[in-house]
């Protein structure tokens, strides 16, 4: 099955990506992070056993060159990394839609943030929904705009009590610097979050919408007219 980036990505010129190893552009996580925090459902904290208050980590599960992982760490976070073919240095072997948890799990995982391959996002949400509603914890995944839309898509949304937020990408996401000459992408983006926290469930959800940073935007710009080499 074709996926929403490689699309993009062959229509630009580009060849088609094995694994669908599209890493996803840092504004684009860190715009996440930054609506997550402002929204409440970042930082994430839990108890220890003598009942106090400690940080909680991320797993980025298709974690590939790490992109989306540097960018979360980049902002604070603690973050765990697994891709069913890691690249060097940047985690653990762990295909997630294996019921088992990866070797090495850290008990104190309270988010699952990450860009899955997207012939598998039913997959990945689902196995995420499903751990982390037993930890009363946040899925958050970066997928196409009308992900959302469908009848088997219900019990995700309509269905479940801890969908939270869906943040639109008003501008298509470039998985690559563009070169002069070549297409822009053709698909659009957003982040579907979902938190099961006490004090987020059954909440319903709300909407937000974020827009490219300025500086990515005059450097995308610049690529495009050749005045950066891609
Ligand atoms: C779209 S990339 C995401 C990269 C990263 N999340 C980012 O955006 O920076 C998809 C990654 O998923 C990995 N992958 C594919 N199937 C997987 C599976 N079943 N379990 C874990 N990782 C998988 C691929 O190896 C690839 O690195």
């Amino acid at each position: 099955m074709e996926t929403g980036a490689t699309v993009a990505q062959r229509e630009s010129g580009y060849e088609r990506k094995e694994r669908d190893a599209y890493m996803t552009p840092a504004w684009v996580t860190q715009a996440l992070v930054d609506d997550l925090e402002r929204e409440g459902f970042l930082p994430l904290h839990g108890h220890d056993n003598a009942g106090k208050l400690k940080p909680l980590a991320i797993w980025e599960p298709a974690a590939g060159t790490g992109q989306m992982a540097d960018a979360m760490a980049g902002r604070g976070y603690e973050v765990f990394c697994t891709d069913i073919q890691p690249e060097p240095g940047v985690g653990f072997a762990h295909d997630f839609t294996e019921p088992t948890l990866p070797v090495l799990f850290p008990a104190q995982i309270g988010g699952v943030i990450t860009n899955p391959p997207y012939d598998q996002a039913d997959e990945f949400v689902e196995v995420a929904l499903r751990m982390m509603e037993a930890r009363g914890g946040l899925v958050a995944m970066l997928l196409k705009v009308d992900w959302d839309s469908g009848k088997t898509r219900r019990r995700f949304f309509a269905d479940c009590q801890g969908w939270a937020r869906k943040l639109v990408l008003l501008d298509r996401i470039y998985w690559f610097d563009p070169v002069p000459g070549s297409a822009g992408p053709s698909e659009n983006h957003a982040w579907f979050v979902w938190s099961f926290a006490r004090r987020h469930v059954g909440r319903g959800a709300s909407i937000g919408y974020v827009e490219t940073p300025a500086a990515e935007r005059d450097r995308l710009r610049a690529c495009k007219k050749g005045k950066i080499a891609a």
